[in-house]
């Protein structure tokens, strides 16, 4: 596995004033704006090129054998999550983590890759600024969607620090919906996530609620041979 692929906006450099209003959808030709959704939420669209995508693609495929492999959550209600799910470095199950999947086949969580980190670091210096990216990440959660998966308005909250998380997607394009720190309901942001793009949330916004209301089938970039969508949180416990 290389080090960090960028994607086209740390390729083109900053964005100028003539680069504003340019429509995105010029597959790399120009910068895409990063977006401030809410204070400490930034939406970094084409983050990751599509190498760059390849390759953590390839290492989820990888990931998501047994043992401690992909495994559909039960939660403590009864209900099962309907998108799919493992995690590196800790295995979190509702409410926690642990070093093992107790709640799956009890097998060692796989290692958290440095470069994981590394990358989760460049995302947030991209998102804040320079010195922004000093983290010590160690989990990453990796969730699979079908076209029919969701995921309910919920926080990230069984971590101790308060480091920002980092979102990766790859595969189809989703709606993230994501909300306010007081409750599950309004005011929210509709975001169109797609192949490629990051999500940071710290700061303010570490805790506040977001979901993934809807999967667009059939919309993944046809190089990744992906039929579904991938989001890899990458967290500090
Ligand atoms: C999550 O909240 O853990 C996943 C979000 C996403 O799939 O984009
Ligand atoms: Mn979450």
């Amino acid at each position: 596995m290389s080090g960090v692929t960028r994607g086209p906006r740390g390729e083109t450099g900053g964005g100028t004033g003539a680069e504003a209003g340019v429509e995105a959808g010029g597959d790399g030709l120009f910068a895409l704006p990063a977006v401030e959704v809410a204070p400490g939420a930034m939406h970094l669209p084409g983050h990751l090129d599509p190498k760059a995508q390849r390759e953590l693609l390839d290492a989820c495929r990888v990931w998501a054998r047994p043992p401690a492999g992909l495994r559909t959550v039960r939660m403590p209600g009864g209900g099962e999550m309907s998108v799919r799910q493992f995690s590196l470095g800790w295995h979190w199950y509702p409410y926690g983590y642990a070093r093992t999947a107790v709640d799956g086949d009890g097998a060692p969580v796989k290692p958290f890759p440095e470069w994981l980190g590394e990358w989760a670091r460049r995302a947030v210096e991209e998102a804040y600024g320079d010195g922004a990216g000093a983290v010590r990440y160690d989990v990453a959660l990796v969730n699979f969607y079908d076209g029919k998966a969701r995921m309910g308005m919920h926080r990230d909250r069984d971590e101790r620090s308060d480091a920002p998380v980092v979102s990766f997607s790859l595969g189809d394009a989703c709606v993230f919906r994501f909300g306010n720190t007081e409750g599950r309901g309004r005011p929210w942001t509709d975001v169109e996530l797609r192949s490629g793009d990051a999500f940071v949330f710290g700061g303010p916004s570490r805790l506040a609620h977001h979901g993934v209301p809807r999967v667009r089938p059939g919309t993944a970039p046809p190089a990744l041979e992906l039929r579904g969508r991938v989001n890899i949180t990458v967290r500090a416990r």
